[in-house]
């Protein structure tokens, strides 16, 4: 019996040490925030319902396609990445998937006065202005027309993009992933020659100054982030990066909850490949542990009524 007792005894302060002490440190140690909400509320709300047709016509007009390719409405992309990261010190991303994946209240915002959106005004001025410009209107009212615009990219955006397309619309033109031979200037194809991996090599060495420059940082790879990061935290460091890193140059882009989660479990897919393995593992090895013990407990209690 004093053995049971010790057994419990020793159950219990591991289970006290891993739900009560180690949660505890842990809220001890990280900074305080509030969680992500992707309510956007310091910005302000345009509550006009767009017509898509007209923003079709805005969006020419207006210019974003002399920086931004829209692959779903057969606009191709004005210059190469490598171009255009010479440019604008970054690719502007295609907006195919734009109405889908931001905000639309974020999205409306960001096309009035992109660095206010993106949390990052304080880095440029008149002298060094954000690469993207403010949208002024062309000649009605600039939150009907910003709505058109918006209507227009949410009627050509694919309705179910996948993690990693996502991830590449979202992300993809700061951040590489090197596990899935993600680059900032696209999916690395196969490369066979040495001269080509140098080339390829070349390209995204080139691009990354460009965005050093621009950024004053160079993005990190993102391929075993999720190690570092918990997901709640990568849920709020995307939702708002300067509640986490004070004056960061990372861009709050301003995506939806579920896109959030699909760029968070993208990261998942490739930088924790065996999670979902590792937990169904648990439950196993508890249940081994305690089919284990009451061997042991019976095999000892024979042995002590033959000795007795
Ligand atoms: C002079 C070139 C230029 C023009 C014109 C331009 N953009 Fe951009 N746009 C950029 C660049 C560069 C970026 C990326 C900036 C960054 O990530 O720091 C960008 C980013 C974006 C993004 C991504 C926002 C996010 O949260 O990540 C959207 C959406 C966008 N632009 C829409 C538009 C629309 C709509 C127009 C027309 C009203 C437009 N752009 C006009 C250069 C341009
Ligand atoms: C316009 C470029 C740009 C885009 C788009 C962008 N990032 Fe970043 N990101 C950066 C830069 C620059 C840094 C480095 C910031 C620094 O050191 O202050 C960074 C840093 C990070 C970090 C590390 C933060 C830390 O604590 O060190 C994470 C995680 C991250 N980004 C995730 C993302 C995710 C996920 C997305 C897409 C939802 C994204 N980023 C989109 C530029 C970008």
């Amino acid at each position: 019996m004093r053995e049971l007792k010790i057994f419990g005894i020793l159950v219990f302060f591991t289970l006290l040490l891993y739900w009560g002490v180690e949660p505890y440190a842990h809220s001890k140690m990280e900074k305080h925030v509030a969680p992500a909400d992707f309510k956007f509320s310091d910005l302000k709300a345009i509550n006009y319902k767009g017509d898509p047709a007209k923003g079709k016509k805005l969006i020419v007009n207006a210019g974003c396609t002399g920086c931004h390719g829209i692959k779903a409405a057969n606009m191709p992309a004005p210059m190469s990445k490598e171009a255009a990261a010479a440019s604008f010190g970054v690719a502007p991303p295609d907006l195919s998937d734009a109405g889908a994946i931001y905000d639309p209240k974020f999205l409306k915002n960001f096309i009035l006065n992109p660095a206010h959106a993106m949390l990052t005004a304080m880095k440029y001025n008149a002298k060094k202005p954000f690469p993207m410009p403010q949208f002024f209107g062309t000649g009605g009212d600039k939150n009907k027309e910003v709505s058109d615009i918006v209507a227009f990219l949410q009627s050509i955006a694919p309705k179910d993009l996948n993690d990693k397309e996502t991830f590449e619309a979202a992300c993809g033109r700061c951040h590489s992933v090197k596990y899935d031979k993600w680059y900032q200037i696209g999916q690395q194809p196969k490369l066979k020659t040495e001269t080509e991996k140098l080339a390829f090599k070349l390209k995204v060495s080139k691009y990354l100054d460009h965005i050093k420059k621009y950024m004053g940082a160079t993005p990190p790879d993102l391929s075993i982030m999720i190690r570092a990061k918990s997901k709640e935290e990568l849920e709020t460091f995307i939702d708002n990066p300067q509640k986490l890193l004070k004056n960061t140059s990372m861009p709050r882009v301003g995506l939806t909850k579920e896109s959030t989660e699909k760029v968070i479990s993208y990261l998942e897919s490739v930088g924790d490949s065996k999670k979902a393995e590792r937990e169904s593992l648990i439950p196993k090895i508890i249940g081994f542990l305690i089919i284990f013990t009451l061997f042991a407990y019976l095999w000892k209690s024979k042995l002590w009524k033959e000795v007795h």
